[in-house]
């Protein structure tokens, strides 16, 4: 089962949520690839426990566009059963190479098919935006996951993303479901955050996951050390939270 984890909007919890569900998901004993789809490259560097890819080191963009099969561009991370392949600076370049090639809404697809032969679960972290990069996440993914922030301004954008969802369903990939929204960084000191959930329950009835994301400032160590903050600080409120929408991503299925 591959997973999209994709929202245009930057700051979100896109990539928290990907490091996290994934090492849950290896962690309840799946063998689990994370691939690094962003130029931001911080899923890469958030599972790696400091250290980083070396020179090299291939990437998603070498996956997605040079051929080279995922099995030589993975790497072990700090998590048991968790693979990686890496992000980074090249996928800035690769998202303008891509507009020039044949199939182009396909090529991320194509590239993890021996991959998805070997793992029980994928988990594809998106960039900040709908470019080419996030439409071959959507076409290659069988699920999509999309972190929604307690935030104001939590439903904008939201249209426009499952707009490209349908167009992407009706075009070129008619297997792809939306596993769920997921509530994060919500504050409960705050009446803005309660307010957003439901405001996006209303307008998303049945697809929010019932596990809501607390802010907590365990999540924004964890990076630091290269950990997902579930093996960071496992009893914090942050990491039971992931751990529950993990067990929700896997029974949603
Ligand atoms: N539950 C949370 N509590 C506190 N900080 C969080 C939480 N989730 C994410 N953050 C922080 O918010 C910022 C954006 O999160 P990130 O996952 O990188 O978003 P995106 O990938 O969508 O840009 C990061 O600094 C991250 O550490
Ligand atoms: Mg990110």
């Amino acid at each position: 089962m591959i997973y999209a984890v994709a929202n245009q909007k930057g700051g979100v919890g896109k990539t928290t949520t990907t490091v996290n569900i994934a090492a849950c998901i290896a962690a309840a004993g799946h063998r689990v690839l994370l691939v690094d789809a962003d130029a931001q490259g911080n899923a890469t560097s958030g599972v790696l426990g400091g250290e980083r890819p070396g020179p090299d080191a291939r990437t998603t963009a070498d996956v997605m566009l040079d051929g080279v099969p995922p099995a030589s561009a993975r790497m072990q991370t700090v998590v048991p059963r968790l693979d990686l392949i890496p992000g980074g600076g090249d996928l800035a370049a690769a998202s303008v190479e891509l507009v020039e090639r044949e199939g182009r809404e396909g090529l991320l697809r194509r590239a993890l098919e021996p991959a998805a032969a070997e793992y029980r679960y994928i988990f594809i972290d998106c960039p900040p935006s709908l470019d080419l990069i996030t439409v071959n996440a959507l076409v290659a993914a069988d699920r999509l996951v999309v972190p929604v922030q307690c935030e104001y301004y939590a439903l904008e954008g939201l249209s426009r993303l499952m707009e490209t969802v349908s167009e992407v369903r009706a075009r070129l990939n008619p297997g792809l479901a939306i596993s769920g929204l997921l509530m994060t960084m919500h504050d409960p000191r705050t009446r803005i955050s309660g307010e957003v959930v439901n405001e996006v329950r209303t307008h998303f009835p049945g697809l929010v996951f019932d596990t809501i994301v607390p802010r907590n400032v365990r999540v924004t160590e964890s990076p630091s050390f290269g950990e997902p903050v579930v093996r960071y600080d496992p009893q914090c409120a942050a990491a039971e939270a992931y751990q529950q929408a993990s067990r929700e991503v896997m029974a949603r299925g």
